[in-house]
Parts: structure tokens; sequence; C-alpha cells
């Protein structure tokens, strides 16, 4: 570089015409109009038109080599434009050239360097360098590190201390496979990176360290979705001597802040609290969109003496029926589009939908002829009918059910734009400690197995594990999960209780977590703690809905990395080291 940058590409604006400046970025886009050639220079703020003219013989030649995202260093001197540009902040003046030096030169990119480019996601990810230069990427990336920044300023002015965990560590569990890493000097022998730091922020308390956090990455090898990825960041923290209203104070606190720097919402507190059990009766998810209305309601009742055989089988059964009326959509749903919501609710394991249409000239529906007078009555004071709703039924098991109408209702408002508000923050508390896992045939942990009971609860931990309810709370932004946390058992009696109502046997507890029940019998302080999500956190205020455009080098849906292309194999000699033999 024969200059020293004196301004960004995207800084300058009219007070600054007649200064002499030095810019450096990328080429843009270069237009050759004969007599001049014109480069819109890019750097991370932005753009700045650039002119070279044809009587500047040395430059003027150079230009016209120049492709796109050629590197350059522009000296010249800022001019007011002659037909102005309004979509862009710079768009008033240009730089007329006076010395261009090429820094490097380019192949042609793949892929092109606008926000709006189609291209697909393999080719972004391999070429990531080159996506990662579109202004939003960049945009996104600042904004990620800002955010971190607000989260340390508030953690330390609050007496919390960052401390780093090891990568290389012992399984702790929290729902998901875990990934192993052999080690060589113990042949046979794998570490686990960390599906959180749970344990350890545990042990950290015990250890006196009173109020912990840490931005840290998690492993977890799990299914991937738009907003899971196998390696992800959390903010993570534990406080000593405190319960649950002390960790949702701090919380509130933080996100307080974050909202007054991130968004125009003016953030209300306290947050609104639901129950979980209210969230899943009445929005069938335990991490509820409240930014729109349309609940479900209970109308079991309603068909308790009705001829409709599929209704009867079901309530002899023992199941439910539910309904959402979706209002005023009447109209929206056609014959055709009804079906596709079957079609669509399938997927949840239910049978299909049956509906009622409150129109003008009368009642469509799939059962008209059994909506008797009396159940029509009972129906319009329970849903509230009116001109125009919609009302969509299921019938089955109160799991099915619930899951299948939350999944609609989500559906329904996301198809029709229904959100009634930008922002819709709320807690889910009071968590069952346990849920039971068709697929393992056991009990397994709702959140992890180191939440506490509720005192009154413990009485049930032997007999009636679906009984006993946590001090466990989520933080539920925009119906995704931004975080979760608990208040945790501080006795080793009660914890190992815990684990054996996990069916663990003296053995399995001995070998996974003997070191962290022996750790509580030395003066273990009450303890409580929670985890952000940080990637989501920065997606609701980037505003994406893809976890990928928040993380720099994200990886695939099959949690590859198409940029290095890892996962990759290893040769012989270094499985040999690790003694490791492959299968096949
Ligand atoms: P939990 O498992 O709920 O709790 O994780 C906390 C938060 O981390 C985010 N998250 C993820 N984000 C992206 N990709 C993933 N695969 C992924 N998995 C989880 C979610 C979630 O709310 N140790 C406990 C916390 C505690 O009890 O203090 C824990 O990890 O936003």
């Amino acid at each position: 570089m024969e200059f020293k940058r004196t301004n960004m590409a995207g800084d300058l604006r009219i007070e600054d015409v007649k200064k002499e400046v030095v810019l450096m970025g990328w080429a843009q886009t270069v237009r050759n109009l004969g007599s001049l050639v014109f480069i819109d220079l890019r750097d991370y703020t932005g753009i700045s038109q650039i002119v070279v003219r044809e009587e500047d013989k040395d430059n003027f030649e150079k230009a016209k080599t120049i492709q796109r995202e050629y590197v350059l260093e522009i000296k010249g001197i800022v001019r007011e434009r002659e037909s102005k540009n309004s979509e862009i902040p710079t768009g008033d003046v240009e730089i007329v050239a006076e010395k261009i030096n090429i820094l490097d030169k380019a192949n042609t990119p793949p892929i092109y360097i606008k926000d709006d480019d189609n291209i697909s996601e393999n080719m972004r990810l391999k070429y990531r360098y080159l996506d990662l230069r579109k202004p939003k990427m960049q945009r996104i990336l600042r904004l990620r590190a800002e955010i971190v920044k607000t989260m340390r300023d508030y953690m330390y002015e609050n007496n919390f201390v960052e401390v780093e965990t090891p990568f290389l560590t012992k399984t702790t569990p929290e729902g998901a496979r875990d990934y192993l890493v052999p080690s060589r000097l113990n042949p046979g022998e794998f570490y686990a990176l960390p599906q959180s730091p749970q344990l350890l922020k545990q042990i950290l308390m015990i250890a006196g360290t009173d109020r912990y956090y840490q931005i840290v990455k998690c492993f977890r090898d799990e299914d991937l979705r738009a907003n899971r990825q196998p390696e992800f960041t959390q903010l993570d923290m534990e406080l000593s001597f405190s319960n649950q209203e002390d960790v949702i104070n701090v919380n509130e606190g933080l996100l307080k802040v974050l909202f007054d720097k991130f968004t125009d919402f003016d953030l209300k507190l306290p947050l609104q609290r639901l129950d979980y059990t209210d969230a899943i009766e009445k929005y069938g998810s335990d991490k509820p969109d409240l930014r729109y209305g349309y609940f479900i309601n209970d109308i079991t009742d309603v068909f308790k003496d009705t001829d409709f055989n599929v209704f009867k089988e079901n309530l002899e059964e023992g199941k439910s029926i539910r309904a959402i009326n979706f209002k005023n959509l009447s109209d929206k749903y056609s014959r055709k589009n009804i079906d596709k919501l079957v079609e669509f609710v399938k997927d949840y394991g239910l049978k299909g939908l049956s509906f009622i249409k409150v129109s003008s000239d009368g009642i469509q529906s799939s059962i008209k002829k059994y909506l008797t007078d009396d159940i029509l009555n009972q129906l319009k004071e329970k849903l509230d009918l009116k001109t125009n709703d919609l009302i969509l039924i299921a019938a089955d098991k109160n799991k099915k059910v619930l899951e299948g109408l939350g999944a609609l209702r989500r559906k329904v408002a996301k198809d029709n734009n229904l959100y009634e508000k930008e922002w819709a923050p709320l807690w889910v508390v009071n968590f069952p400690m346990f849920e039971y896992s068709e697929e393992e045939q056991r009990y397994v942990s709702q959140h992890h197995p180191f939440t506490k009971p509720k005192d009154e609860d413990i009485k049930y931990l032997s007999e009636s594990p679906q009984l006993v309810r946590t001090d466990a709370y989520d933080i539920v932004i925009n119906g995704d999960e931004m975080g979760g946390g608990s208040v945790r058992i501080n006795d080793s009696g009660l914890q190992k209780k815990v684990f054996e109502a996990l069916n663990l046997t003296d053995d399995d507890i001995n070998k996974k977590f003997g070191f962290f029940i022996e750790a509580l019998k030395y003066g273990t302080p009450p303890h409580a703690g929670l985890a952000y999500g940080l990637d989501r956190l920065v997606m609701l205020f980037a505003k994406t809905d893809n976890i990928k455009d928040v993380i720099a080098f994200p990886k695939t849906q099959s949690a590859q990395d198409p940029l290095t292309e890892a996962p990759s194999f290893v040769n012989r000699k270094v499985l040999d080291e690790l003694s490791i033999e492959i299968k096949n």
C-alpha cells in the first residue's frame, strides 16, 4: 500500500466535497463508458463511486483492467455528483481518482456480492469468504459482536466472573448425543465435547465462585433445524444463594438492556409468566408464540353424547376433542385449502381435522349432520362463534391433539400473517421434572437431572414421577426458546434419588456422576442458573429466521462444512495412534 486509509467507503457525504481521501476496498462493479470508467468501491461500511477520466491516462488504462472483487487502493478528491443516487448514503458524492493501485487481483467470483443473491446454501457456505462480504452478513457479524459486548458489560456490572471450562471433558446430559474425541494417551478412552458446562458451573458454585458466566461453545450431535446447529454458543450463568426469582430478576435486567439497545421496543418488566400446563393446554407448545391469539379449546364435553363415530370412539378411549376458532378466516379456506391443513396435521400423528365454517348463508361443516342445536349452542358459547369464523377440530390422545393443533396454530398464523405485535416475550414456568419417553420406555428429564424438584413434590419421586414439578423456567420470545434454566439440587442424597427415578443403576450413577455426587457432599450453596442460546438471540435482533446467517462458519443440515470439507477421513497411521479401527 502506498497511502494510509483516511476514510471508509460508506462514510463520505456532501460535507466532504473537495477533501482528498484514500479508500481501500473491493471493486463491486466496474462500468466503462468510453471516456469515463466508474468503479463502485466497497468495504464493510458501504460503497463509494470512483470516477476515472480518460485524460488521466495511467489511471484510466489501469481502471479498464479492473474486474469484480479486485482489491484496490484509491486516492482522490471528493466532488458533488451530477446525477445523485438517493438509494445509498454516499449517493450525493463521488471521488475523482488521482491514483489507483491494484492491491490484488481476483478470479471471477462464483457468487454475487449482494444481499438478494439467490444462490444455493451449499455455494454460500463453500465460498463463505465471498458470502460474508455481503453487507447484510457484515452487519450481522458486527451486531453479534456488539450483543456479546453488551452481555459481558452487564454481567461484569452485576458481579459475575467469567470462567472458562474445558472442551475436552466428560459427558453432561442435555438430551442429545455427545461428540466424542479419542484420547491418544489413554487408548480406547474418549473425551466428550460439552453439551453445556452444566456440571462444571455447579462445581464452580461449590468452589465459592458465587456468580459465574461464560460465553461458551456447546456441542450436540442432534438433528439440525432452522434454529439448531451442532456447535452453538450459550451465554451461560449460575448464581449461588439464589432462587428462581433472583435468576429471573437478573435476566430481565439483561433483556431490558438488550432490547433498549438493539430494538425500538420498550420492554415492560416484569415479563408475563405462563404456567407450563397452561402453555400446553392453550397453545399446544411449551414455547408459545403470543404475537397472536387463537387458543386451543377443550370441547370434549360438547360431544359427550354425539353419534359421530370418530368422536364417539375417541371418547370411549378416554381421548379428547379440541378446537381452535380461527376468527374471520372462513373466506380464506376453501375445501381444498382445508384438505391441505389436514395433510399438514397428519405429520403430527393426527388422523384428520373436522371443520365448521360460519357464513352469512349458514353453516358448512364436514360433520354438519351431527351438529345438533344443542351442540351448536354450546360451541357458540365456548368458542365465541361468529360469522366468517373457521373452526378446526381434532380428536385423539391429549398429547397428539395438543401438538397437532399447536403446530396448526403456528402454520395458520404464519400463512395469513396474523401477527398482532412484533415482540412477545414471556417466561414459561413450573415445568414437570420428567416426561415419559415411549422410545426408551422410561421417564427422562424434561430439563436435566440436576434440576430441583419442588419441595412439596419430592414425595412423588419414586412412586409417581409424572407428578413432580420443578422450579425450571424458559425464556420464550416470539415462539422460540431463547434460554432455559432451573434451581438446582444441592443435596447429594436428593440428587441420587433423582438419578434413581431415571432408572439409573448405582453403577451407572457412579461411573457417570460419581465425581459430582462426591462434590455435592462438601458444602454446596443453594444455587440456580440459566443459559441462553446466543445464536438465537442474535437471530431475533438481526431479524433473520436462519441460524446460519448469524454464525460465521456454520454447518449444513448434515453437519458438514462445505468450506473446509469437515468432517473428513483420516489416514491409517493416525487411527493406529488412537487405537481406532473403522468398521467396513
Ligand atoms: P438448554 O439445553 O435448554 O439448557 O440450552 C439452553 C439454550 O441453548 C439454546 N440451544 C441451541 N441453540 C442452537 N443450536 C442448538 N443445537 C441448541 N441447543 C440449545 C436454546 C436453549 O434454550 N445447561 C442448561 C442451562 C441451565 O440449566 O442453566 C442448558 O444447556 O436457546
